[in-house]
């Protein structure tokens, strides 16, 4: 599936409406602690900025209850920040009209941009008409704009005003992919519905029920699928293996039996870890042991042993796609982090021998984000939950609603 994108649109003079995810984690402090996300939104605003068109950015942050401003969730800061990463791109700088997306003051701030003017509306999230997908809301937006762009994948799975009803209602208009969202759709599309195999696939992460879908849908589509993370101790439980005092979710046992039969009836090769890492506690002050496959009582499994490392790291070394999603052990608390980041290395030197390596958005690009290798990646998604709904062979409906080529 191809899309529309800004760069395919004329934008000289037009009014942008463009759906973005700076969706960003800050401290309580109000302070950015990372913004990818924003930095990858820049091609598609300088594309329509440098063009002569008027932008105004919609976004959300964080979930606010839907009853109006919350000082704590404003995306003025992130105004602020993106008028400091464009400078002399954006002359008059980032304009932030309002506290509510579509008070007198905001609409009016709109219809008062000139060509190569940017602002963003308040956080749309602040009306519920936004998570309700509400048709008056999204008409109310849509008349301040000429053309529609998503550049948000990160809220591609989200039935939200901004993503659906919005486009909906301006189907009389171009609605086009952000180049954001074209990348997103070109790495994680190919690597899904045409990999160069072996193509392997690693899931990680606390829950088996968080991954059922993906693990279902890939299950017969990839070669090797390497699971770790805490979601390995209950298959390893079905398997009669001891798992000490690692998390197991005893109500998702039929279903990890259900998969491992599945595997079975399959090509896919299922590599569970064969050692461990483990401590009494999640802390970075816990003793430590390493076990076999078999945990001792009183110790949790918190990462892949050494063993489990290296059979990871030699498959992904030698795949040709590789997509990643949930990390394989408690990476934020050292020295549980040594499984994740080695495998975090692996994947940089498999797209370094010209295989590709995709990183699931969320707490896997955390993780490769600290291994340092996140530049050496083939892609990093910026969505996390929309990258694992293209894992579980799910469409996003915010792709459903863009002009395709
Ligand atoms: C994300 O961070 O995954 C997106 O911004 C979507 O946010 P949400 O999960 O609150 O809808």
């Amino acid at each position: 599936m191809t899309f529309k994108t800004i760069e395919d649109v004329d934008v000289k003079g037009k009014c942008v409406l463009m759906r973005v995810d700076f969706n960003v984690p800050m401290s309580s402090e109000g302070r950015i602690e990372d913004d990818f996300r924003i930095r990858h939104a820049l091609p598609s605003i300088r594309s329509v900025l440098s063009r002569g068109g008027r932008l105004v950015l919609l976004s959300h942050r964080g979930r606010p209850s839907g009853n109006g401003f919350e000082p704590s969730l404003s995306l003025a800061p992130l105004a602020r920040h993106l008028g400091e990463l464009l400078g002399s791109e954006a002359p008059r700088g980032v304009g932030f009209p309002s506290t509510d997306c579509l008070d007198d003051e905001a609409v009016r701030a709109v219809s008062e941009l000139t060509d190569g003017d940017v602002l963003m509306l308040e956080n749309l999230r602040f009306d519920s008409g936004e998570t309700s997908d509400s048709t008056d809301f999204a008409q109310a937006l849509a008349r301040m704009g000429d053309l529609y762009c998503n550049d948000a994948f990160g809220c591609c799975h989200r039935t939200h005003a901004s993503v659906h009803a919005l486009p909906m209602a301006m189907s009389d208009r171009p609605r086009v992919a952000g180049l954001l969202v074209a990348d997103e759709m070109r790495y994680l599309g190919q690597a899904l519905e045409t990999p160069e195999r072996p193509f392997v696939a690693i899931l990680g992460g606390a829950k088996v029920s968080d991954k059922i879908g993906a693990l279902k849908n890939l299950i017969g589509n990839v070669d090797t699928l390497l699971v770790g993370g805490a979601m390995a101790y209950t298959f390893m439980k079905v398997m009669g293996q001891d798992v000490g005092s690692s998390l197991v979710e005893d109500d998702k046992l039929a279903l990890a039996k259900e998969i491992i039969q599945l595997v079975d009836a399959s090509a896919t090769d299922l590599v569970l870890p064969v050692d461990h890492i483990c401590g009494r506690e999640l802390s970075h002050e816990s003793p430590v042991c390493m076990s076999d496959q078999n945990i001792p009582d009183g110790w949790m499994g918190l990462d892949i042993g050494p063993a489990t490392t290296a059979r990871f790291t030699s498959v992904v070394r030698q795949a040709r796609t590789v997509v990643w999603n949930g990390p394989l052990g408690a990476f934020e608390t050292v020295p549980f982090d040594v499984g994740t980041r080695q495998v975090a290395v692996s994947m940089a030197s498999c797209a370094e021998n010209g295989g590709m390596s995709i990183v699931g958005g969320g707490d896997t690009a955390a993780a490769v984000l600290l291994a340092g290798v996140s530049q050496r990646m083939s892609h990093v998604s910026t969505g996390g939950g929309a990258s694992l709904r293209l894992l579980e062979g799910e469409k996003l409906v915010g792709l459903s609603c863009l002009e395709e080529t």
